[in-house]
């Protein structure tokens, strides 16, 4: 029994607040160079965290170009050979927090409001990793850790970089672990918790268009001068029907559909589609309307418009036509279907899509298979068991439309018994403005994984 270390969780709350505000502090948005020094900052915050606590602790830079932001690798292994060995992912890097004047309350500056704490990071990542790392010292501290620990840790999830996919490819032996446990995702409902099988895949790109050698006076060129952000608007018009259907080329080759079981299981969930709407502030839900808003979410491909980039933003009126525009552009992606193979088409349509003068040139930017988690090992049970004792409800087996592109080189490399969940809540607002994590799901997310070590102590190798 972890006794010692749960009351400490309990008698602790206070410290573990204050150091949850610490590292969200650290503004490390990993996709924005000019915080490069945070980035690498919140990774040596959380290396000496772990380092403290009694784990041997590597920090990586693996790439090491400068643009890329340390793995953070740290082991515990006195458990001995025969208990099992326990690894847990969790990134510590951010999306950016624009729209700035959206924030209530300054977004690295976490603030608490009805038992939230809102900051960028509060529930993605940070809130969950810290949960495990709080989980880690308490156990350490008062003896009471049952299992061989592992963290791996990284900062660029948010943008699908190669450091911790290439780490863990390069470091598979040393590496081996019987259990992965991912904590970034969100309960179902409030109350209901839930294990994963199955994430989307994301396939990003940047698509660039160039006309004019300058930008020109739309008076007297408009007309015959190219103008790259109408050909655009055209392009991405031209990528989804006003019915959800895209429309590269072979892009639903492979996708394998939902069992009906899984889909009946996903009937019953206590989410309406009205709660759904009214969740995004809309009249009605967009897509494919042959499929469920849930499949839709978590069962489907898509594709999504992030951002148009050109011409005139300033204040008023400029008559310009501009030289180049570009557009950052999304596929999610589901089982079986192929970002290396959808990449190549997509660059080949978005070129046949423009109109004269104007170039297409189309940039992989990341892109990561969708992923599927088996849920017949006995970590299931000792999850559920774990949920149950720390919030009091079993999890439901749902899969989320969210992409964490390491999973596949995890299972790739490692073959471990993965556990994939979340201790947000729907409404956290995660890559918006306002994201906020429930405090109290943070204290019950730090003794549900002290539960899960227990648990996981006779449990078999994988
Ligand atoms: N935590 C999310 C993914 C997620 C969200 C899982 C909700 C389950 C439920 C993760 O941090 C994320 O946002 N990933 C990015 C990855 C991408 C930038 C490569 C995503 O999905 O957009
Ligand atoms: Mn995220």
């Amino acid at each position: 029994m972890l006794d010692r270390a749960l009351q400490a969780a309990r008698d602790q709350r206070e410290t573990s607040q204050a150091d949850l505000f610490e590292l969200i502090r650290i503004p490390s948005v990993s996709a924005l160079s000019e915080h490069a020094a945070d980035c690498r900052h919140a990774a040596e915050w959380i290396a000496a965290r772990l380092q403290a606590a009694g784990m041997k602790v590597e920090l990586a830079d693996v790439a090491g170009d400068g643009r890329r932001h340390p793995v953070i690798a740290a082991e515990w292994m006195e458990a001995g050979p025969d208990a099992p060995t326990l690894a847990i992912y969790g990134h510590y890097d951010v999306q950016p927090a624009d729209p700035l004047d959206e924030w209530v309350s300054p977004p690295f500056e976490p603030s608490v409001r009805d038992g939230f704490v809102y900051a960028r990071g509060s529930d993605d990542n940070k809130g969950q990793v810290m949960c495990a790392i709080r989980a880690a010292e308490l156990a350490l501290a008062n003896g009471q850790l049952p299992v061989n620990l592992r963290f791996l840790i990284e900062g660029e999830e948010e943008v699908g970089g190669p450091s911790l996919p290439q780490f863990v490819k390069t470091n598979a032996q040393r590496l081996r672990t019987d259990y992965l446990f991912i904590a970034d995702g969100q309960f179902t409902a409030p109350g209901l918790p839930n294990l994963l099988t199955g994430l989307r895949g994301l396939l990003y790109t940047e698509v660039a268009a160039v006309g004019a050698s300058a930008d020109l006076h739309s008076g007297i060129y408009g007309g015959v001068a190219p103008n790259p952000l109408n050909t655009l608007a055209h392009v991405i018009s031209a990528l989804k029907g006003r019915d959800g259907r895209v429309t590269v080329p072979g892009f639903y080759d492979g996708v394998v559909p939902p069992q009906e079981r899984e889909l009946e299981d996903w009937r019953r969930l206590p989410v309406t589609e009205e709660e759904q709407k009214q969740a995004l502030g809309v009249t009605a839900l967009e897509g494919e309307a042959e499929f469920s808003p849930l499949e839709r979410r978590w069962a489907r491909p898509t594709l999504d418009v992030h951002g148009i980039l050109g011409g005139f933003q300033g204040e008023g009126q400029k008559t310009v036509i501009p030289a180049r525009a570009r557009a950052k552009i999304s596929m999610r992606l589901v089982p079986d279907q192929d970002p290396d193979r959808i990449f190549d088409t997509f660059a080949e349509y978005v070129d046949s899509l423009s109109t004269p003068g104007v170039r297409i040139t189309a940039t992989r930017l990341s892109s990561g298979r969708a992923v599927r988690t088996g849920t017949d090992h006995p970590g299931v049970e000792a999850a559920s068991r774990a949920f149950e004792a720390a919030y009091g409800a079993r999890p439901v087996l749902v899969r989320e439309g969210g992409s964490i592109p390491v999973t596949v080189d995890f299972q790739e490399a490692l073959h471990p018994h993965l556990l994939v969940t979340g201790f947000g809540l729907p409404g956290d607002a995660l890559h918006s403005p306002n994201e906020k994590y429930s405090l109290d799901q943070y204290f019950r997310g730090i003794e549900m994984v002290l539960h899960l070590m227990e648990n996981l102590r006779h449990a078999p190798r994988a």
